[in-house]
């Protein structure tokens, strides 16, 4: 009764507005009646019909003709655009997406104005800029099942930082500065380049042409069908119309860059541009991106769609690489290769990257998620394809090693009580900017490794096949994937009673593990829906084994009173795997509950959980279990599998974050690392060394810090002094001799100093002057794109993380101004200059900071991580650093 009173009075209140104003608007007011509340106040005063950062669905998108002029002299595009849209619901307005853009025209034609030539209407553009959408008032009601055709001509500047249609500069050999213009959309900034409905789910296709100057040319999504000459001299560019795809993938180039081509087995002609002076850089992306291309096509039994895939190095650029469809863009370090000059690493990062982006055409473009709360769809299948496809075209990479090193860098952040679960919700920009993080791409990538482990690596590609085929030009929830994954039924399978027969082999919509079954979907959503890692507790009674799951959690200990609270409403189901010293065999059983037993195969002197490390979680051996691990490791490491040394290295040092293990426990553990034989297992080792060392020394704790330098210089004397001060040997060979130079050097061993002396002025006789001329040409000032990888190099220097933090509070306004509060370079950049804080004072200095931040309402997930990360680092040290000092004492 209140509430129709109210709805009474409200719909006076709005009704004698709706007289003052003209018939147009009367129609809005029926919306307010409808659903009574505050509607958002559009730019010039008038009520703007939607209040939702969501788009309505009664109008979608079927066709989009876009024309797109950028002048690279002033700095600035003029653009038109036709969007048939499908109305499915009558509506009196279109809401689209749209961001510093001013239109300067709209009309409306229907499908039989169009037919017929007729001008069209006129429409009404409201604007919003808080939700970046704008309204366009229709003065009938679009009819339900009609198509119409909206005009609209719009014009901006070019963006000046990194997204939607900006511009990008670099330097030629010759010392001039040129321009090139770029886009770069996604998550949420194709509505920064042309009106949009700019969400994944509204896909459709795009017939683009591009004005362009002579000097010039233009790339896009798919090849050119012709060039015509306009006026002034000038040329217009026509593109062949996309397949159906999201906004987010649109991509198109102004630029004057040179390129190698090739031509894959199945005839798509890859291109590779750069710069003209950075051509002679571009050869081994094409040899790398052509091999991938033929592996993916195999590997999952759907060609690649496009006629060609142009990739481009964009000197201006701010994530690593974009995977548009038919024309990824990449920062020039992701994409060039130089023989000569190039490292091992960078060998390793191009042909990821590559790997990744290649991927994307498939997981992302061909499939994508529905919405940004999903987006480990696109990333952590992106991510882990980079494992499957670099294992079987470039093994001499040994990715395998690395990819343990993506799965320990995301335990990092879950192992924190403010880490989230794979699927969370999002709304606005930031939010869904921040979805990009390790959680979405590691973790993702993570559980994916497992779950092939778990299924079989046949069973595993058919689900996904099956996926693809299924959500082709469409988009996919989490749901989808499960159901795709235990549904093995392919083309050529046949399927009687719900049971699928292939190979003669059957499957079942529920699979086996031995003795056990269990449906993906409810096995999954314990790692896609709860956040955390778990750990695996095991105690040996006699024969048997007691094994119980807990939360892991790092910097709350089980003594403090929180631990109950946060372990609450936690459980797993975790296919574990385990091997004995008495056999090879792996066996397996998936733990449901938080305690099981398990009978022990043979009389055996160890077990050992989580083989190679594949799965996500854990593992504490409570005593005797981890003595005897250590007692195998010296007396023979090589019984164990090189990726279970780095998993117990790895596990060791976690459980002493997490006051399960003592320190003095886990150092033991490394003391058979000068005769490790594995690069990726010794680095691992070494790696912890250092980062303890970098953490007493960065605290000026001199007495630990001198006693560990001499540590790691007496215990690993062999394993510096058989470097060789030559790049060779294979990848992970090379990464081990530039790690162990690089520490020694740093830790003042003097062969190693003078050695490298020797060395740099040798380099600066011969080649390195010139180089020098050529990075000072080329690097006038240091590119914005390059300012979070500088901060955190200068934060890594005990002399220079102070000053790369007050740089960063001091230029935190001006920050803002290049980047986006969500974007990867601003979260880099805080937790760069930040997490390796380890006292009282900074954590405070931090914490007052960041509230200083959310009090002008500027917040950031990544704020509580920091903060968590730098209590653990207080924790680690009071803990720990009786134990080193003792420790160090008794070993040198
Ligand atoms: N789709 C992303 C690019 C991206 C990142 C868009 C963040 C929007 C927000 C692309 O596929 C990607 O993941 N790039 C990575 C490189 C990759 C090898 C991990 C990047 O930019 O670091
Ligand atoms: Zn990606």
């Amino acid at each position: 009764m209140v509430r129709s009173l109210r709805k009474l009075i409200f719909s006076v209140y709005i009704g004698l507005y709706c007289l003052t104003v003209i018939a147009l608007q009367i129609c809005i007011c029926s919306q307010f009646n409808k659903d009574p509340g505050a509607f958002p106040v559009a730019t010039n005063g008038e009520p703007f019909p939607w209040r939702q950062l969501r788009l309505p669905k009664e109008v979608i998108p079927l066709h989009y003709d876009l024309f797109v002029h950028p002048n690279l002299t002033s700095l600035d595009f003029v653009a038109s655009e036709k969007i048939e849209v499908l109305v499915k619901d009558a509506t009196h307005f279109i809401i689209l997406h749209s961001k510093d853009l001013e239109i300067t025209n709209a009309i409306l034609q229907s499908e039989e104005d169009s037919r017929y030539m007729k001008p069209g209407k006129k429409l009404n553009v409201l604007s919003y800029p808080a939700h970046q959408q704008i309204a366009l008032l229709v003065p009938e009601k679009l009819v339900a099942d009609l198509r119409y055709f909206v005009a609209i001509d719009f014009q901006a500047k070019l963006a000046d930082g990194f997204e939607g249609f900006y511009r990008s500069t670099y330097r030629t050999l010759g010392g001039e500065t040129r321009i090139i213009a770029v886009t770069d959309f996604e998550p949420t900034q194709a509505r920064m380049a042309f009106p949009c409905f700019d969400e994944p789910s509204f896909k459709a296709n795009f017939s683009i042409k591009i004005r362009r100057e002579k000097r010039h040319i233009s790339l896009s999504n798919m090849p050119k069908v012709k060039t015509i000459e306009v006026e002034r001299g000038l040329l217009e560019d026509h593109f062949e119309t996309t397949v159906k795809m999201s906004t987010y993938l649109v991509a198109y180039v102004v630029c004057d860059f040179s390129s190698v081509s090739g031509t894959t087995s199945s005839g798509v002609k890859v291109s590779i541009y750069a710069s003209p002076d950075k051509w002679n850089q571009t050869h081994y992306a094409l040899q790398a991106s052509l091999k991938l291309l033929d592996f993916y096509e195999n590997y999952f039994h759907i060609n690649y769609p496009l006629p060609k895939l142009d990739l481009i190095a964009i000197p201006d650029f701010e994530s690593g690489a974009m995977e548009n469809w038919g024309l990824i863009t990449y920062r020039e370090t992701s994409l060039l290769f130089d023989p000569r000059t190039s490292s091992a690493a960078d060998k390793l990062w191009v042909t990821r990257v590559i790997a990744h982006e290649l991927a994307h055409q498939w997981f992302g473009n061909l499939v994508t998620m529905e919405w940004w709360n999903d987006i480990w769809l696109n990333e952590g299948f992106a991510n882990y394809m980079e494992l499957l496809s670099l294992n079987a075209t470039f093994p001499e990479l040994q990715f395998d090693d690395y990819f343990l090193d993506v799965c320990f860098q995301v335990i990092n952040r879950d192992s924190l009580n403010s880490s989230r679960p794979i699927s969370k919700p999002a709304a606005t920009p930031t939010q869904i900017q921040e979805m990009f993080d390790e959680v979405s791409y590691n973790k993702g990538a993570c559980i994916l490794n497992m779950l092939k482990n778990f299924l079989n690596d046949e069973k595993f590609q058919k689900g996904i096949i099956h996926y693809l085929k299924e959500f082709s030009y469409r988009n996919a929830k989490n749901d989808d994937l499960w159901n795709s994954l235990s549904n093995n039924c392919l083309e050529g399978d046949f399927t009687s009673g719900g049971v699928c027969y292939s190979d003669s082999k059957m499957t079942s919509s529920t699979l086996t593990f031995p003795k056990e079954s269990v449906e993906v979907k409810e096995m999954m959503t314990t790692w896609t829906l709860q956040k955390g890692i778990p750990l695996v507790v095991v105690k040996r009674d006699g024969d048997s084994l007691t094994i119980q799951q807990e939360r892991f959690l790092k910097g709350v200990f089980k003594e403090d009173p929180e631990w109950k609270a946060l372990q609450e409403r936690y459980l797993w189901q975790i296919p574990l795997t385990y091997s004995t010293s008495s056999s090879d065999v792996i066996h397996r059983h998936i733990l449901k509950s938080k305690t099981d037993t398990l009978d022990l195969p043979d009389k055996n002197s160890w077990v050992k959980f989580n083989v190679d490390s594949n799965g996500y979680y854990m593992v504490h051996y409570e005593e005797p279990g981890w003595d005897e691990l250590i007692k195998q490791l010296n007396q023979n490491h090589s019984l164990l599998r090189p990726k279970d040394r780095i998993g117990l290295i790895h596990d060791a040092f976690q459980l002493v974050s997490a006051g399960r293990l003592s320190l003095d426990k886990a150092l033991d553990l490394t003391r058979y690392l000068p005769r490790e034989t594995s690069s990726p297992a010794l680095l691992k080792g070494l790696q912890y060394l250092e980062l303890f060392y970098r953490m007493v020394d960065r605290r000026n704790i001199s007495d630990v810090s001198e006693n560990l330098k001499h540590y790691i210089l007496r215990y690993f004397k062999p394993v510096i002094d058989t470097q060789s001060w030559h790049d060779e040997g294979s990848v992970w060979d090379r990464m081990l001799r530039s790690a162990v130079l690089i520490l020694a050097c740093d830790l003042q061993h003097a062969p190693c100093i003078q050695k490298a002396a020797e060395l740099f002025s040798q380099w600066m006789e011969s080649s390195g002057k010139s180089k020098l001329i050529e990075l000072a040409m080329e690097g006038k000032v240091i590119k914005t794109q390059n300012l979070g990888g500088l901060l955190m190099a200068i934060s890594r220097n005990p002399t220079g993380q102070q000053l790369a933090w007050n740089f960063v509070r001091e230029n935190w306004t001006h920050l803002l101004r290049k980047f986006d509060l969500g974007s990867f370079a601003v979260r880099m950049i805080i937790s760069g200059t930040t997490s390796h804080f380890s006292s009282k004072d900074e954590f405070q200095e931090v914490k007052l900071f960041f509230d200083s931040l959310k009090a002008q309402g500027l917040h950031l997930d990544i704020f509580q991580t920091v903060l968590e990360t730098i209590d653990k680092n207080i924790k680690w040290l009071e803990k720990n650093l009786p134990t080193l000092r003792t420790w160090l004492l008794a070993s040198i």
